[in-house]
């Protein structure tokens, strides 16, 4: 039996991960811990509290996630998102586990206009980004056979996200007004735990990219959501990232490649669209979202 370890365990995809890692490995103990148990600023508490349990793989999906948050606390940004994977890299390595660490599109400048590579050189633009890929350095550096993945514009059942923030003023507004100049691909918590369960299975690492497949704007996204959800009588206005101002820059064009994801597992995730389905129906079902 194998021990796998989850740090940020009650996060929006920490818990999705749980729940496929305990699905695909029954006969293995997965463990989750959070902020509660465990504070991974905190050096000697993380890197003792994994050699004490010596897991086969510790997964990060914790991580100070407030992107305009970050920019003005990017002290706190780095303590969490940069040395507490320090401190769980130095831990794995000791006893010998896989390290893996999330990882974001935000590491890119969004200059290049066409899908980034693992290789492109990282230039984040914002606090957030910066921290991130200080993580990913410490991964590759630290642990032995460490495995950084980037994704980017996650929802699921267990956090606040997009879908659920457009569906929730859909319910208030009859207008809603969305950013059409920031292109990405959004990728559902339940696919890409899946993703990463292939990748773990396959002893990958280095770094892979893991989105939902195909792209599109906030603003398209934003009237997909509303489509689906049989709201299309809610109009929505297209703005642009300067008129809505947010504290931290974000990457105009952030389409991550799944390329190597494809060739590594034979396999390539449904489309954001086909996803954004399957998370409607669970919301259908009565799944209580946040
Ligand atoms: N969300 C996205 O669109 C996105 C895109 C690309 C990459 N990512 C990366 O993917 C991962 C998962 O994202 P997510 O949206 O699921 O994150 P999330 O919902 O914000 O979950 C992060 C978890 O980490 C915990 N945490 C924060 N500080 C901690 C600390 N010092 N010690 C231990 N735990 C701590 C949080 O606890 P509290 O809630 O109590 O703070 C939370 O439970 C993150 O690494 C993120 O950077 C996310």
């Amino acid at each position: 039996m194998n021990r796998i370890l989850v740090i940020g365990a009650k996060g929006m995809l920490g818990r999705d991960l749980m729940d496929e890692l305990r699905r695909s490995f029954p006969g293995d103990e997965v463990l989750g811990w959070d902020i509660d148990e465990i504070d991974l600023r905190k050096e000697r508490e993380t890197v003792g509290a994994i050699e004490r349990i010596r897991p086969a793989v510790v997964i990060n999906t914790a991580g100070y996630t407030d992107v305009d948050g970050c920019e003005t606390n990017e002290k706190e940004a780095f303590a969490v998102n940069s040395d507490g994977m320090k401190h769980i890299a130095t831990g794995a390595r000791r006893c010998g586990a896989r390290a893996i660490y999330l990882s974001t599109d935000y590491v890119f400048d969004g200059r290049k206009n066409e899908p980034y590579l693992e290789e492109d050189p990282p230039h984040p633009i914002n606090a957030y980004g910066r921290s991130k890929w200080k993580g990913e350095q410490y991964t590759l550096e630290l642990a032995g056979n460490g495995l950084v993945i980037r994704t980017q514009w996650l929802y699921g059942r267990f956090g606040k996200n997009f879908v659920t923030s457009v569906l929730r003023q859909a319910k208030e507004k009859k207008i809603l007004t969305i950013v059409n100049d920031q292109i990405g691909s959004p990728t559902y918590t339940v696919d890409l735990s899946m993703a990463m369960i292939q990748l773990i299975q396959k002893k990958a690492s280095g770094i892979f990219h893991v989105t939902n497949r195909d792209l599109c704007s906030w603003f398209d996204f934003g009237r997909m959501i509303l489509k689906l959800s049989g709201m299309e009588e809610v109009e929505v206005l297209p703005i642009s990232s300067v008129e809505l101002d947010r504290k931290a820059a974000r990457p105009l064009y952030s389409v991550l490649s799944t390329q190597r994801f494809k060739e590594e597992t034979g396999n390539e995730l449904q489309s954001w669209s086909e996803a954004l389905g399957d998370f409607l129906s669970v919301l259908r079902q009565g799944w209580k979202s946040f």
